[in-house]
């Protein structure tokens, strides 16, 4: 199968690309594929004619969109939509990375592929304007017709890989330099690892089921001190680990305190302490 990824050399990006390195791979990033500039995109996609575009590109930095939102509505947002119309022009299925940050982190079952977003920051928000117009809904001044278009918003949540900066690597680093780290106890989510979400990816890739909205995450849920505590064991380091609080660590951003995200669709994942422990080996 012809696969083209944008955003292939952000962390996600690259795990995919392994992952799907039997397939013919159309590999795009912000140098080549700059998603905000359609009509270079329509050109790279209109002669290379993928049967699957996956969208892994976006402004992640959580706490720059807050002072930066007209961009993260313009890459995480409005972009979605220029993708989706070239998608349909070319007959290709469109495979949408999103995010648990969609939701605003109070329900205390998680989130459900049909839960209703709500999002508590400018990046939940801009990820949200771009599932938004998947589902044909008016937003931003913009709204296209999905109807002829083969689409899926893949959810992720807590990820973490080898190709990128992320919550475990930077966690190895700072208990590696401190004898004693503090790490919050009140933000619960699935930490899940790139190479697992990318098989799970592959997985819609090749099968294209119906359209709609998927949730991929490994199973179990932690919070980040608990996660934390799983990396120091199996590492076997010495630091002692504080129980901390959100509001000892004020960032420009909320984040939702309680997002995991439920899969009722998909195959079930394997737990995260299992992918970890094969991460960290
Ligand atoms: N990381 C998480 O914990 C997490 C959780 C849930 C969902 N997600 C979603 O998962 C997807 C992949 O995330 P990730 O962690 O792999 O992020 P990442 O490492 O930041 O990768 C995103 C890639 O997109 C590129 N990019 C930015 N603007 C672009 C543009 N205009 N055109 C083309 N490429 C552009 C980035 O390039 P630069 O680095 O040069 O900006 C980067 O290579 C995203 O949709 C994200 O929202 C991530």
């Amino acid at each position: 199968m012809n696969i083209a990824i944008l955003g292939a050399k952000g962390m996600l990006g690259i795990d995919l690309s392994t992952v799907l390195q039997q397939h013919t791979l159309t590999l795009l990033d912000i140098g080549y594929g700059d998603i905000t500039k359609s009509t270079e995109l329509r050109e790279i996609l209109t002669l290379k004619q993928p049967h699957v575009v996956i969208n892994c590109a976006a402004f992640t930095r959580v706490d720059d969109c807050e002072s930066q939102k007209e961009l993260a509505v313009r890459i995480n947002g409005l972009a979605v939509a220029d993708i989706a119309e070239i998608c349909k022009d070319i007959n290709a299925a469109l495979i949408h990375i999103s995010t648990d940050y969609v939701f605003d982190g109070t329900h205390e079952n998680g989130y459900f592929e049909d839960d209703i977003p709500s999002p508590i920051n400018t990046y939940g928000y801009s990820k949200l304007v771009g599932e938004k117009i998947l589902q044909g809904e008016e937003i931003e001044g913009r709204k296209i017709d999905t109807q002829e278009l083969k689409w899926y918003i893949v959810r992720l949540c807590w990820l973490y890989g080898k190709s990128g900066k992320n919550f475990v690597d930077t966690m190895i680093e700072v208990m590696k330099k401190n004898q004693e780290v503090k790490v919050v106890t009140d933000q619960w989510g699935k930490p899940t690892w790139t190479m697992d979400a990318a098989r799970q990816i592959q997985l819609i890739a090749e099968t294209l089921p119906e359209s709609g909205i998927y949730h991929v995450s490994n199973e179990g849920i932690a919070n980040r001190f608990q996660w934390v505590s799983k990396i120091k064991e199996v590492l076997a380091l010495h630091t002692i680990l504080i129980e901390g609080h959100s509001s000892d660590f004020p960032t420009p951003a909320k984040r939702p305190m309680y997002s995991p995200l439920v899969n009722t669709k998909l195959p079930p994942m394997r737990s995260w302490d299992k992918a970890l422990e094969e991460y960290l080996s």
